[in-house]
């Protein structure tokens, strides 16, 4: 199983032992009068010729690192198609009921992109509106990256985004695929490219119509997707100031079986040759399948995984689990997010939810939760929040964060 270095961690037969990433950024672990130390650290493995000539395990070669630059998360934005549907409306079109997917699964209203709507308008809408709150013009975003499985185009939609919002210095624009975790990766990246690549303002989106993928007659996945569109505008600053106090990152190929949209390959006549074999080539046109997924694998995987991934980030930020003002998990299922939550003792009042009314929307999901709270005025400048992505891949992570 690699992590976010690469190196191999335990398979998912072993998901209960402890997975300890090795790399990370993060606050010392010293506390200061205030709670803790404002000095960031960054953690790697080098295993460079040396390294490994002389025998010294990764977890030897560990070095700190001081991070001379901060970023924090200034502005979001989040937007979802005008067409809603409900537990009823889908009770007419397989067999099910308001009350079977209300207890199982904690969503009664998805949103679903229908006639002219598009993935790339939602994100611009998003990101329009966290360039706002930021107080940002298009032109002094220098990055944008577009967290999302489902592009409307093959080759990246972040480009399209950043035509439209009318960024005029041609930043870079690039997508980022790992499903229901690519927010969360989608952050990760931003303070790397800041605090590495001298990137002042990055403009994360995470935008998803898994409605496109799923197999409308098919009652155990149809239930639980939407379609939305969520960003967050992340600023370089000081150290003293930074506000991605640590993550946590995994993937597990192994796991893929349980969860997965895969190609497939068109009916199309076999290219016959002029001896009359058949030949490989031209390749088939492909497409991909519906989603196709294990329920009962990706809920247990999802139960242990989340709370090891933030013990394992709160631990690098040297904080507590009662440093957590708000617990903010990707939005899959209403007893997943309570079992993480009793898990880490974090009672339901300092958890964010708002899967009732759009479903599990993918990498939107934390943006749009994460707006909605902020403009209802729950999450407030200073607080500290845990965020949590997992899905398919599988991939899986966290990150420990400030707001403003
Ligand atoms: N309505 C009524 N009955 C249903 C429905 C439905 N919509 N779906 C399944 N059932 C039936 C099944 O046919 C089965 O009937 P049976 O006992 O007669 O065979 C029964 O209900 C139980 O089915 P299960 O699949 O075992 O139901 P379960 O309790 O596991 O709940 C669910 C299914 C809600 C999908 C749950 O497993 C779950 O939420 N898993 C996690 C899914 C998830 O979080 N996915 C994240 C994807 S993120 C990404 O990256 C895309």
């Amino acid at each position: 199983m690699a992590n976010a270095s690469g190196f191999f961690t335990p398979s998912v037969s072993s998901w209960r032992k402890r997975i300890q990433p090795q790399i990370g950024i993060y606050r010392s672990g010293l506390l200061s009068p205030d709670g803790f130390s404002s000095r960031v650290f960054c953690s790697s493995t080098i295993q460079g010729p040396e390294k490994l000539s002389s025998g010294a395990s990764p977890s030897e070669s560990r070095v700190p690192r001081l991070v001379s630059k901060g970023c924090k998360l200034v502005g979001c934005g989040s937007a979802a198609p005008t067409l809603k549907v409900s537990n009823d409306d889908l009770a007419k079109i397989v067999d099910t009921s308001d009350e079977w997917i209300s207890v199982r699964t904690g969503i009664r209203n998805r949103r679903v992109l229908s006639g002219k709507d598009s993935l790339t308008t939602l994100a611009v809408e998003a990101a329009r509106k966290a360039l706002e709150m930021a107080q940002v013009e298009a032109d002094d975003v220098d990055l944008v990256l577009m967290c999302t499985s489902t592009p409307e185009d093959l080759f990246g939609s972040a480009p399209q985004i950043q035509k439209a919002l009318g960024c005029k210095r041609n930043p870079l624009a690039y997508d980022i695929t790992a499903a229901c975790s690519g927010f969360v990766l989608g952050l990760v990246s931003a303070a790397c490219h800041i605090r590495g690549g001298g990137f002042q303002n990055v403009l994360v989106i995470g935008a998803d119509s898994l409605s496109r993928y799923v197999d409308w007659t098919d009652r155990g996945t149809c239930i639980l997707f939407g379609d939305a569109a969520g960003a967050v505008l992340v600023q370089a600053c000081d150290s003293e100031e930074d506000g991605l106090f640590s993550f946590d990152l995994h993937s597990d190929g192994d796991g893929q079986r349980h969860l997965n949209a895969t190609v497939k390959q068109n009916e199309m006549d076999d290219v016959v040759g002029s001896n009359g074999s058949v030949l490989g080539f031209p390749p088939r046109q492909s497409s991909y399948s519906c989603i196709q997924m294990n329920g009962k694998e990706v809920f247990r995987f999802a139960v242990q995984c989340v709370p090891q991934s933030i013990e394992s980030a709160l631990e690098k930020a040297g904080l507590p689990r009662s440093s957590i003002d708000w617990l903010l998990l990707h939005q899959a299922n209403r007893r997943i997010i309570d079992a993480v939550a009793t898990r880490l003792e974090v009672p339901p009042e300092r958890v964010i939810s708002n899967l009732e009314n759009y479903g599990n929307t993918s990498a939107a999901s934390i943006p749009l939760a994460l707006d909605e709270a902020v403009r209802s005025g729950k999450v407030k400048a200073g607080h500290t929040i845990a965020a949590a992505g997992f899905g398919a891949g599988l991939t899986w992570g966290s990150a420990i964060v400030r707001w403003r």
